[in-house]
């Protein structure tokens, strides 16, 4: 009997890091397109809270719910097998205490069947970091360009570009590996302190906007497939141009309605 693929777990993904092997991640927000990330060999679907941007239409993270964020996860797992997925878990969800976290982790784990949670926070938030992992809820951690501390930040800006902020960064890290973390994202930060900081820990880093040398990358899907081409980066390349496709195609189906020319004898029933 042929092998089935495995699924990717948290220990596979410290595996892959100790084996020099890069991790794949994207975020993803429906079963249609976990059937396809997961049937393309992506190792790690992340539900990112940045769903309430792309398909919501939000200005910010910041108004994404627990609800919506659970609706989302439930889908992507729906569409996956091997992938390991990871629901973001949304503003005011995990900050207020250990507890809170543990309940609305507990609730994103239970309801949707995905297999992590992702929180954004450094030192202040290992505490909850270590409760969540006490209970088995595994954690992936965020730093750098902190999306839901965006009013804090002053804007979406790269993060660590002096020695102060370098080396809190680089603490907050080391904070969230010793409270049990299996990776962390770096979002917006210079290629040498993602370099640093990937060298200093045990743990997969997994970068966006954070240089070559993390020990996996992430993108958020639409941005990558060029299907938001409303947004452009430097960091983000685009695979293909699909909002372009999407255009022609729904200008060619409107030509052809309207000219008569759809549906032809071949898509109607004679009988
Ligand atoms: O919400 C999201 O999509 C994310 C990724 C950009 C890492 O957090």
């Amino acid at each position: 009997m042929a092998d089935e693929p495995k699924s990717v777990t948290t220990r596979e993904l410290i595996a892959m890091k100790t084996r020099g092997e890069r991790i794949v991640v994207l975020t993803c927000y429906d079963a249609l397109f976990a059937r396809l990330l997961d049937a393309s060999g992506v190792d790690v679907l992340l539900v990112g809270d940045s769903v309430n941007q792309i398909l919501a239409g939000a200005e910010t993270t910041l108004s994404a719910t627990l609800d919506q964020m659970i609706y989302h996860t439930r889908s992507v797992c729906r569409g996956a097998t091997r992938a390991l997925v990871v629901c973001d878990l949304p503003f005011l969800t995990f900050q207020v205490s250990p507890q809170e976290a543990i309940r609305n982790a507990g609730r994103v784990l239970q309801e949707t069947g995905c297999h992590a949670v992702k929180l954004e926070g450094g030192a202040p938030m290992a505490a909850t970091v270590r409760a969540l992992v006490d209970v088995g809820i595994p954690v992936m951690g965020h730093l750098g360009l902190t999306p839901q501390s965006v009013h804090a930040l002053g804007g979406y800006r790269v993060q660590g570009r002096d020695e102060k902020t370098a080396e809190r960064i680089t603490a907050d890290a080391r904070a969230l590996e010793e409270a049990g973390a299996f990776a962390i994202v770096l979002e917006l930060v210079p290629a040498p302190l993602a370099s640093h900081i990937t060298k200093a820990l045990t743990i997969p880093t997994i970068g966006i906007g954070a240089g070559p040398a993390c020990d996996g990358q992430v993108l958020v899907l639409p941005d990558m497939l060029g299907l938001n081409d409303q947004f452009s980066a430097k960091f983000v390349k685009r695979y293909a141009a699909l909002a372009e496709d999407v255009r022609e195609a729904v200008k060619l189906y409107a030509a052809e309605v309207r000219e008569g020319r759809y549906p032809g004898p071949e898509h109607s029933f004679t009988k």
